[in-house]
């Protein structure tokens, strides 16, 4: 297998080292603007010295960003080369484009590293979709949001402080929207459940709330009683469809979700043989997400492509009701006053999320039964 690898940063130095001690693959060239020089690799600066080699059989897309990486990976595999990427935010926007391209073309598209980082979970769906249904998908799947509730809930940090030490960790972006409003376990959710479901969900029928609101003193509510609050994903069949959102949830403290720690991720399935099965690790960071796209690269070398047919879209609708705790304006009907704010009664997942986005102040986690 010989590679052309895009972008040399965080991912990409890390797949470089771990490539360069294997036998069965070789990476030949690096698109990297800046200018660097490598002992087993040539350094190029323009993306046409990959497309146009036509020694190289496989691209390795670890730019991250929408564009250019959109459009050279939809060249790459146009050109009729296997494309492995790490790159959530490319998968799951151009979901419809780069599945149905790599299937005409006839070559290999895999994302392992896309949710979780160093846990083989896309990997695991993949298996797991070959002997039964899955019914649900979801969890942990954002270190950056895990880390600084982990740390309001253990230390009693204000949110702001928590952020900080996140950013300073390197966990969360200088600009940190993408992580706590949610966004990039949408990409994680949405991905998910169009694997395990071989569907392509519409997007804007998926509603996303993130943590940035969350204050020192609703955590100490939920510690009064019992509960730990945790940005959660949730995916499912229902009886007439699907059903997909993000928000902020309150759950018992004595559960597996309650008891990840720091950055890391704990994500689930539901299948109809094997149940409820989880999966625990670090979802980011360069050697653990190196090693998924090294994974993915041998699956390629046995090939394996994507990990679900490309089935038709399919609008997500959720309106299964749950009680909220919600500070900020909830003028809606309340069962108990926590002070700091109030539980609902039961609300529909998705009146919520309208009532989230027209009080853009306000705090909501759905409480678990
Ligand atoms: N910013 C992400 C996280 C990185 O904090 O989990 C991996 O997608």
């Amino acid at each position: 297998m010989k590679i052309g690898l895009l972008g040399f940063g965080v991912v990409g130095r890390g797949v470089y080292e771990i490539v360069n001690a294997r036998a069965d693959m070789h990476i030949a060239k690096v698109l990297c603007l800046e200018d660097i020089s490598l002992p087993d690799a040539e350094a190029v600066q323009d993306f046409k010295q990959i497309l146009e080699d036509d020694s190289i059989d496989t691209v390795v897309e670890a730019m991250g960003g929408l564009h250019p990486a959109y459009e050279f990976v939809s060249a790459a595999l146009d050109a009729g080369k296997n494309v492995v990427t790490s790159n959530k935010a490319l998968v799951c926007t151009f979901y419809d484009q780069l599945l149905p391209l790599a299937l005409e073309k006839g070559v290999l598209l895999r994302a392992t590293a896309a949710v979780g980082g160093g846990i083989g979970w896309l990997s695991e769906l993949e298996r797991s979709r070959r002997v039964q249904a899955i019914r649900e998908v979801g969890g942990i799947m954002n270190g950056t949001c895990n880390y600084i509730l982990d740390n309001m809930t253990r230390l009693g940090l204000g949110y702001g402080e928590a952020l900080k030490q996140a950013q300073s960790l390197g966990y969360a972006e200088a600009n940190p929207s993408t992580d706590v409003d949610g966004i990039d376990t949408w990409h994680k959710v949405i991905l998910s459940s169009n694997v395990a479901f071989g569907v392509s969900l519409e997007k804007d029928t998926v509603p996303v709330a993130g943590i940035a609101n969350i204050t020192a003193a609703d955590v100490e509510s939920f510690t009064v009683h019992g509960l730990v609050c945790k940005l959660i994903s949730t995916g499912k069949r229902t009886e007439d469809g699907y059903s997909a959102y993000v928000q902020p949830t309150l759950v018992s403290a004595g559960s597996l979700e309650a008891a990840v720690p720091l950055n890391y991720n704990l994500i689930t399935f539901l299948g109809e043989s094997s149940e409820k099965m989880s999966f625990y690790g670090q979802g980011a960071g360069r050697y653990p997400t190196a090693y998924n796209v090294v994974q993915d690269l041998v699956d390629v070398l046995s090939g394996k492509g994507f990990y679900a047919p490309y089935g038709g879209k399919a609008a997500a609708k959720n309106d299964q009701a749950m009680a909220y705790y919600v500070r900020g304006g909830w003028d809606g009907a309340a069962a108990e006053d926590w002070g700091s704010g109030v539980v609902t009664e039961p609300v529909p997942v998705d009146a919520m999320h309208r009532w989230l986005k027209a009080h853009p102040q306000a705090f909501a986690a759905g409480i678990r039964e």
